[in-house]
């Protein structure tokens, strides 16, 4: 089945927050940001920008009646600056005017008076000074220190990798318009319904039920807008709430580059301990992560590096903490993989300078230490249905491995100045919230009286296909044409509480709930279908839009018995619900469960760099991915491209770069490098390793939304293995990321 919403994106048919026709009335908001990244507020003028013709109001942190407090995890944000200053960027009023171009106008007017502060822009300078966003966190297996004795041979070093820009194609925005009765619906460009619900009614100082959020689709979120789409609903809510107009605002993209968080750079020191055969014994690391101004998801996004410090392999002995940092720049939020691709960097990181001081390959080692079944995580989970090795193995089988190496070395001996590298990248990712109590989602199903039918789900669909899932779900579930179905925006009056669509867990979490309505739809059918033939319902089955009677069609198809349960007046709505089973985490003692399951893959990355010059292609990648039993193996396959793209991207082009006084430099897309078809690998193989799927699985597809984007780690150190062949001596000091062509000439010539 293809994606429900191909002909309409082609089309140009799909709604974005930005087509939503406005009423009447409309006014246009835009944020003051602060000019500097560390400052204290002294006053703050608004009167010429207010006298402009067309100006409706200026809001300031004093205007809000409720809590001025957005944080998502702690409240240590607040949605206009009050006293100080933390990041440049941060929003200081919120100008309303009767149309864009006016707002913008009056912002140029607006006199703010401050005095400067010295900023923190160092990631390890906040960590000297003990600036923590949230208390450091240790995982521990074995013992680490009585191990370093038993390892043949030990080595230490520094990481890095860097931040990442979510390059959503629709910015950040809202539209909120006053109902009856003091309600407020908000319009959002957003992950999280429920967050922005949530926050808009204590920012407003009014019960949740006085909001509402709806939600179409998003032109991409990537995490980004998880917790950050939040405060953009917060203000138009505010503004509308004040002014009882409707209030829109859709964020230019400087503006929203500006002004957003991104993925959280980390800075790291690993050492690692391996025995005469390569086993690895232990492991050590201390993660720096750059938190930005505020924690937003900074302590969840440390948390899951700690979960993912170890990839795809056994160690014994494990020893990882991990700091989240304070810095002056926005505060840092989710990003495609939330911290675990940060983690994997690091124990990479350690295995490829391992293999060059032992002079092996670095795939040697990865796999002798993959997972096998019942293998402990740090975490105190175990390896059910591990899948590491048979990845490693049908990637090897398909694609031959040691004959790829073996080419890679033919053609650096015989060429000067091209060299090839090749690195193998085996991932592990754990599928759920790793907060427990995110774990859950809601449907609400109706059947309509001619037989079509209405979904609703927590879900939030932003390009990954959740909402086709669904339809699949839905249309199994039922014994349905896909047809019959129609996927409604999501929104918090048909589905509450909702966790945002984030963790790859989406189609899982309302795919089950989906199928929880279903199921108990049915059962009221069947049991309709059992009255009208007068059999019993348990010889009731549904196929294929007909009534069976033990295996055999009977008279009633779905639309005659949809017609049938109403006039018998039975219930063709159910609400569904699902919380994931079996899953806890014990954060005193670091220990649990916290993951349904992993999903697992192998992807073996060849470049070719360019010697004279430092640029490099990427020539393969070659994939074997455990979809479980896929549901959609066409959104799928799409999943794995996108993400594998925007892997390669972080690892290699795209550089956030800060000024020390806290000003983005990379501040538009001409001077921020995305990865295009240029940067993209010229072949992508990608063999699905055929397996059952976990029954926590939606219909036992496994999730799929972030794990491949790690696959994009391969390519750092392929580049590396490449550059390492031209120049021997190649040593740094700190293996980081991007490898930018700059850093690629630099190292060749080191
Ligand atoms: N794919 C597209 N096209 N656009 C997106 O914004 N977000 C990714 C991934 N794939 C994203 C995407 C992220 S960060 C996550 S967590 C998952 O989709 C969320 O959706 P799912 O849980 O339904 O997989
Ligand atoms: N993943 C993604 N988003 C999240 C998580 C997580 O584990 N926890 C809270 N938000
Ligand atoms: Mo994805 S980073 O969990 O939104």
């Amino acid at each position: 089945m293809q994606n429900i919403d191909s002909i309409s994106h082609v089309r140009g048919q799909s709604v974005y927050l930005d087509d939503i026709p406005v009423k009447e009335g409309t006014l246009y908001a835009v944020v003051l940001g602060s000019p500097v990244a560390h400052g204290r507020l002294i006053s703050l003028d608004t009167a010429d920008a207010a006298a402009l013709p067309g100006v409706a109001r200026i809001f300031t942190a004093a205007d809000i009646p409720g809590d001025n407090q957005i944080g998502g995890i702690f409240p240590d944000e607040p949605l206009l600056a009050e006293g100080e200053l933390h990041f440049q960027g941060q929003p200081v009023c919120l100008i309303v005017a009767q149309d864009e171009l006016t707002a913008r106008r009056a912002r140029k007017l607006i006199r703010l008076e401050y005095e400067t502060l010295p900023p923190v822009i160092d990631v390890e300078e906040a960590w000297r000074k003990q600036q923590f966003l949230s208390p450091p966190r240790t995982f521990r297996l074995g013992d680490v220190e009585q191990a370093w004795a038993q390892c043949a041979h030990i080595t230490e070093g520094r990481a890095a990798t860097g931040g990442q820009e979510h390059v959503y194609i629709e910015t950040q925005g809202a539209y909120a318009c006053p109902e009856e009765g003091g309600r407020i619906k908000i319009y959002s460009s957003t992950q999280g319904p429920t967050a922005a619900q949530r926050t808009a009614a204590r920012v407003l100082g009014l019960p949740m039920q006085y909001i509402g959020v709806e939600v179409t689709r998003l032109g991409g979120g990537f995490g980004g807008k998880e917790d950050q789409a939040t405060p953009w609903a917060c203000m138009v809510a505010l503004a509308a709430h004040l002014l009882q107009r409707p209030v829109k605002i859709s964020l230019h993209r400087a503006d929203d580059m500006r002004m957003t968080g991104k993925r959280n750079p980390y800075r790291s020191r690993f050492r690692i301990g391996l025995s005469d055969d390569l086993q690895i014994l232990a492991f050590e690391a201390e993660y720096l992560q750059e938190g930005g101004a505020a924690a937003d998801l900074s302590p969840a996004i440390l948390e899951r590096t700690l979960f993912h410090a170890t990839n795809s392999y056994f160690i014994p002995n494990v020893q990882a903490t991990a700091y989240s940092c304070r810095t002056n720049v926005p505060p840092n939020t989710a990003f495609r993989g939330f911290g675990g691709p940060q983690g994997m960097f690091v124990l990479e990181a350690a295995i490829a300078k391992a293999a060059w001081e032992l002079g092996v390959p670095a795939h040697r080692i990865q796999q002798k230490n993959l997972l096998r079944e019942n293998d402990e995580f740090p975490y105190g989970q175990r390896a059910e249905h591990a899948r590491a090795r048979d990845c490693w193995t049908a990637a090897d089988a398909a694609y031959r491995l040691e004959e790829k190496a073996q080419a890679v070395e033919t053609f650096n001996k015989t060429n000067e100045l091209h060299k090839k590298g090749l690195a193998v990248m085996p991932v592990c990712f754990g599928i759920s919230f790793t907060n427990t109590m995110m774990n859950q989602a809601g449907a609400l199903v109706h059947i309509y009286q001619d037989g079509s039918i209405g979904l609703s789900s927590a879900a939030v669909e932003m390009g990954q296909g959740v909402n086709t899932k669904l339809v699949q779900a839905a249309a199994h579930a039922l014994a349905v044409n896909p047809a019959r179905i129609r996927v409604e925006p999501t929104d918090t009056t048909r589905v509450a509480n909702t966790s945002p669509t984030a963790a790859s867990a989406g189609a899982d979490l309302n795919g089950q709930a989906v199928l929880n309505a279903c199921e108990q739809l049915l059962e009221r059918l069947r049991h309709t279908a059992a009255g009208l033939l007068q059999v019993p319902p348990d010889a009731i089955t549904l196929h294929d839009e007909q009534v069976l009677y033990d295996g055999k069609n009977t008279e009633y198809d779905w639309n005659k018995l949809i017609v049938e349960a109403f006039r018998r007046r039975v219930n063709l709505s159910a609400q569904g619900y699902y919380a994931t089973p079996g899953i806890y985490f014990d954060k005193q003692k670091e220990k649990g469960r916290p993951f349904a399951y992993h999903t697992y893959g192998t992807a073996i990355v060849t470049v070719t760099v360019d010697c004279i010059r430092g640029i490099y292609a990427i020539d393969a990648v070659d994939i074997v991915h455990d979809f479980g039993n896929s549901i959609n193996p066409l959104v799928d396959r799409g999943q794995v491209e996108g993400a594998l793209i925007q892997g390669i991207g972080w690892m290699t082009l795209e550089e956030l770069l800060y000024n020390p006084e806290g000003r983005l430099l990379s501040n538009s897309l001409s001077a921020y490098k995305a990865p295009d078809l240029h940067a993209s690998p010229k072949r992508v193989n990608c063999i699905p390793l055929e397996t059952e799927g976990p029954p926590t699985a939606i219909l036992r597809s496994k999730a799929v939304g972030e794990p491949p984007l790690m696959y994009g780690i391969g390519a750092f150190f392929a580049i590396q293995n490449a550059v390492r062949a031209f120049n021997p001596a190649y040593r740094p000091e700190m293996q980081a990321a991007p490898f930018t062509p700059e850093r690629v000439l630099m190292a060749l010539y080191q």
